[in-house]
């Protein structure tokens, strides 16, 4: 396949974009990296389709959005310390990721955005949705904005519904530090540095409280937004087929892995890439 113009089909009305006539696995012109990148910023999350992208092949591709970072808790497979595993296998109940987050909020820097190349899935079932925080933070009340622009998110690794979906692939792949207790805390609301528009930043998975109050103080707030921010009518979904890499900003993005296929394998590799401090 020959690198030509892209063509960029919207999947939903909320965020996502599909594009085609791009091989990832060849030399990319300037212009072309500029074209995805701002895909990226348009509409948050892109899809690409029978992607020939080995574990070398797949790094260079991300270099060429950012630096690719270890995953604190998960080995990366041998030779590629930034690349990890992200599976599923037939006997395993838990999937990675399978609670709506943005990747690690518990880093001070967390990652700008995420690679995933799917390698094996199932006939059916392992999709991937995903949530516009954009539009989760401009259909709140001004009241409400208004109060969140003074609140600080504190986010923490241990948070029992996430870290007990990393845990088969600790057993299988942990690093040295799969069980330190990272904790990190971001402005609730965080100001995109390159398309300047604000976006929801607490998450189910990694917000236990708002800074300077209790957890038990803090449950009623944030159990409202982890609802409202993953309305249907800010979402897509994604159906994976071998070869489909995806690359979300989680800036802005939330995504959440569908576990409904019991007794089949999902094989995924997954890249993050180096972000800023939230602001
Ligand atoms: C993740 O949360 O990074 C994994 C998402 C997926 O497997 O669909």
């Amino acid at each position: 396949m020959r690198n030509t113009m892209l063509k960029v089909q919207p999947i939903s009305g909320a965020l996502g974009a599909e594009i085609a006539g791009v091989d990832l696995g060849a030399e990319l012109s300037d212009a072309t990296i500029a074209e995805i990148r701002q895909a990226l910023l348009d509409h948050l999350v892109i899809f690409f389709r029978d992607q020939d992208l080995p574990p070398a092949r797949f790094l260079a591709l991300a270099r060429h959005f950012g630096t690719p970072i270890e995953y604190p808790f998960v080995k990366g497979i041998e030779g590629f310390p930034e690349i990890i595993n992200v599976a599923k296998l037939e006997h395993e109940t838990v999937n990675f990721g399978g609670v709506w987050h943005a990747d690690t909020t518990y880093l001070q820097a967390p990652p700008m955005a995420t690679l995933l190349v799917a390698r094996e899935v199932p006939d059916a079932g392992g999709d991937t949705l995903f949530a516009n925080q954009y539009l989760a933070y401009e259909t709140l009340s001004e009241k409400l904005r208004s109060l969140l622009a003074e609140m600080r998110g504190v986010s923490s690794s241990a948070k029992a519904d996430a870290s007990r979906t990393r845990e088969d692939r600790i057993r299988s792949d942990g690093s040295a530090e799969a069980r330190k207790l990272l904790v990190a805390e971001h402005p609730a609301v965080r100001t995109h540095p390159k398309t300047g528009r604000k976006a929801l930043y607490v998450n189910r998975a990694h917000t236990v409280s708002f800074a300077g109050m209790t957890e038990e103080e803090s449950a009623p707030l944030l159990e409202f937004l982890f609802r409202h921010q993953i309305r249907p009518e800010f979402t897509c979904r994604f159906r994976w087929t071998p070869g489909a890499l995806a690359i979300w900003d989680n800036r802005c993005a939330q995504h959440y892995a569908v576990n409904d296929y019991a007794g089949h394998r999902r094989i995924m590799q997954r890249i993050t890439l180096a972000g800023d401090v939230p602001a």
